[in-house]
């Protein structure tokens, strides 16, 4: 079996993925937000690359680039290969960019070595992943699905700029594009490339894995509004304090987590006011991700903590907002699709290890409307979401590798 892929386009990709890096606002960090000059310069700079690997690209409603191989069969649907261009604040450099650059390089060995493919094949960047800028993610792939969330229109950022307003800033006739949307019905498969983003790969020293799953995940904005005051003269239990309201939930989720298998929950923003050092916090405003394999695990926690959080506001005397801002089901890859990965990835290291992905991946929205598959690719110390993020290039090279892989064996 040829299972090689040439020397220079693998060493193109690795380069590329270094290039992509300093599309950042906040360099030398990566932080490449939804909609900031950072994902714009990403955006043209991708574009350029899928035209040299003899894409045609067209750019849809929410900024995802899409690269469609010309000479696809028509009407036998679409094979989808992508992953996501936008990062968290103080990114590492892999998660994301990785899938849309191996798969542009798969794509660009197969077009050399001349394989023709019996359906039309998209490689595509999408625009938003991470639900940083707007608290809510997968806007990418639900807008490439057909499936996007009208009512995420209204939401506003942190300058409280309307997602709506964003898009209509790029051009976008939001009334229009959400009364035209329709599910899609012509993907094939979405196939996506991501590093692991966690530390089982390197524990058996093994190039790629295959996924099964991916954890649900609910996100919420919670916040307690007590009353500030003075820190010296208002005696202790005269205080409406939110910040101890909201430390007490904190610790609470950490606890729950803590005792239930396979739940993680992580409170990644806190915001107090008025902040200064003499003044009681009359608000402490949190973010909760809570994420689980099984959605009733999930589902049961999310119960307790609003029930703890009404306790503990009543009792303290707080006033209480829980609104919830992203909810995904937990979801399963595709079976035969599985198989397929399993086999080539056996093929290429000897075992194909299945593992479970705790990140969220847009392969999550579009599971509802096409059959979704991915690879992982092993990353050092399993650290992700942080700028140490790190996956080898012989790592990366065989993940090219297992992608071209699956293109091969569908030519004809
Ligand atoms: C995406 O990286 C997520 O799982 O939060
Ligand atoms: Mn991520
Ligand atoms: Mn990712």
């Amino acid at each position: 079996m040829n299972c090689k892929v040439d020397e220079d386009v693998a060493a193109e990709a690795l380069r590329r993925i270094e290039e992509l890096a300093l599309c950042s606002d906040s360099l030398p960090s990566i932080t490449r937000l939804f909609e900031t000059p950072a994902m714009n310069r990403a955006r043209e700079t991708l574009q350029e690359w899928f035209l040299d690997a003899g894409l045609e690209i067209s750019v849809d409603q929410v900024g995802n680039l899409i690269g469609r191989w010309p000479e696809s069969s028509g009407g036998a649907g679409t094979l989808a290969i992508g992953s996501h261009f936008d990062t968290v604040p103080d990114a590492g450099k892999y998660d994301g960019v990785a899938g849309i650059v191996l798969g542009l390089a798969a794509v660009t060995q197969i077009r050399r070595e001349g394989l023709t493919l019996p359906f039309n094949l998209e490689i595509v960047a999408f625009a938003e992943e991470e639900g940083t800028r707007f608290q809510s993610g997968y806007l990418g792939s639900t807008c490439y699905g057909g499936i996007f969330d009208a009512a995420l229109l209204d939401r506003m950022d942190e300058q409280e700029i309307t997602l709506r307003d964003v898009l209509t800033a790029r051009g976008t006739d939001c009334d229009r594009w959400i009364k035209e949307q329709q599910p899609r019905k012509d993907l094939l498969a979405y196939l996506e490339a991501h590093i692991e983003q966690g530390p089982v790969l390197e524990h058996k020293a093994m190039h790629l894995g295959v996924v099964t799953g991916i954890a649900g995940q609910s996100r919420a904005i919670i916040t307690f509004t007590g009353m500030a005051g003075h820190a010296g003269t208002t005696p202790m239990q005269m205080r409406r304090d939110a910040l101890t309201g909201a430390a007490a939930f904190i610790t609470e989720a950490e606890t729950l987590a803590t005792r239930t298998e396979g739940l993680v929950a992580t409170v990644g923003t806190l915001s107090i006011l008025p902040g200064a050092t003499n003044v009681i916090p009359g608000h402490a405003s949190l973010t909760l991700d809570l994420r689980h394999g099984k959605d009733e695990v999930r589902h049961k926690a999310i119960r307790h903590l609003k029930e703890f959080s009404e306790d503990l506001a009543h009792n303290r005397n707080l006033d209480l907002e829980w609104r919830g801002t992203h909810d995904s089901p937990a979801v399963r890859c595709d079976a035969s699709i599985q198989t397929e990965l399993c086999a080539i990835v056996r093929d290429l290291q000897g075992e194909a290890p299945e593992l479970a992905s705790g990140a969220g991946h847009d392969a999550v929205p579009l599971s509802a409307v096409a059959p979704v598959g991915m690879l992982f690719i092993r990353c050092k110390d399993g650290l992700s979401h942080h700028p140490g993020e790190y996956a080898s290039p012989e790592d990366l090279r065989t993940g090219i590798t297992a992608l071209t892989e699956f293109l091969r064996r569908r030519a004809v």
